[in-house]
């Protein structure tokens, strides 16, 4: 298994800001939880905390994560972009932009994202990601902690039965992929759009082409109800726009979308 470590991620990057502090660990309980720790003493923004094992990955929806040690990417990047709270899913938005196009670029599996934060491939989870937000007294954004956890050298073989397999990376080039090799090319890809958002971009049109979800018929469970209709968009600010039989739209902050049959529209 090829080692990570602080010293062999600097060796690699190619990045100015993200990845620029490095927290790496062997083993940790959440990178997610050490990453907003750190934020809240002040750490800078683009400091990476990376992970060979998870002892109590946290995923979406307070699921947990659980990838076998050294199988995976397990890392959360702090940002501090100059975001009002309503636009930080910008931040997520440019990590699975950022992912999917180091996916590409590496392995050629063209990984597709399905809303509201997962990475598929051929419909199969091949990744996640769970943003945490930190807001100032005053009401802004103070950081956004957007933690990645990528199935890269997970073998299928070796997991338990599960009703809905996930991908790895793996399985799909039918080969090993080097996971530093993918940071490195995921941290630049994603800075490229983060430089961008901070200046004022919105990653919007590129995040809408990059989803599975639009076009498809979609029940969606949020809190309080189940939603099901066709995804007809997304807005600016992430949400999901869905149209039910009845013709009424539906805007979806947050969810966990089922998809349903065929898609409908390109
Ligand atoms: C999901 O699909 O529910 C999101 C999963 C996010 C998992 C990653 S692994 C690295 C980071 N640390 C955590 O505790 N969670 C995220």
């Amino acid at each position: 298994m090829e080692q990570l470590s602080a010293s062999a991620i600097e060796a690699r990057l190619a990045t100015d800001v993200l990845g620029r502090t490095i927290h790496y660990h062997a083993e940790i309980g959440s990178t997610n939880v050490e990453a907003v720790r750190l934020a809240r003493q002040g750490a800078p923004d683009g400091t990476l905390v990376i992970a060979d094992s998870q002892s109590a990955g946290k995923g979406r929806l307070g699921r947990q994560w659980f990838s076998p040690p050294g199988s995976a990417l397990l890392f959360s990047l702090l940002l501090r972009p100059p975001l009002a709270p309503a636009l930080a899913q910008r931040t997520t938005m440019v990590c699975t932009l950022g992912a999917t196009r180091a996916i590409a670029a590496l392995t050629g599996v063209q990984a597709r994202i399905k809303w509201p934060n997962d990475l598929v491939v051929v419909g199969r989870k091949l990744g996640g990601v769970l943003t945490e937000l930190g807001v100032t007294p005053s009401g802004a954004l103070d950081y956004a902690v957007v933690g990645v956890g990528l199935n890269v050298n997970l073998d299928l073989a070796e997991l338990p039965e599960v009703m809905a397999p996930p991908a790895s990376l793996l399985a799909e080039c039918g080969r090993p992929v080097s996971r530093l090799d993918l940071l490195a090319r995921l941290l630049l890809e994603t800075e490229a759009l983060y430089l961008r958002l901070r200046g004022g971009w919105s990653p919007h049109t590129e995040w809408r082409a990059a989803l599975d979800t639009i076009g498809r018929q979609v029940q969606v469970g949020t809190p309080d109800d189940v939603i099901a209709g066709v995804a007809v968009d997304v807005t600016d600010t992430g949400a999901l726009v869905v149209e039910e039989t009845n013709g009424a739209r539906r805007v979806i902050l947050a969810g966990d979308v089922t998809l349903r049959g065929h898609r409908l529209a390109p």
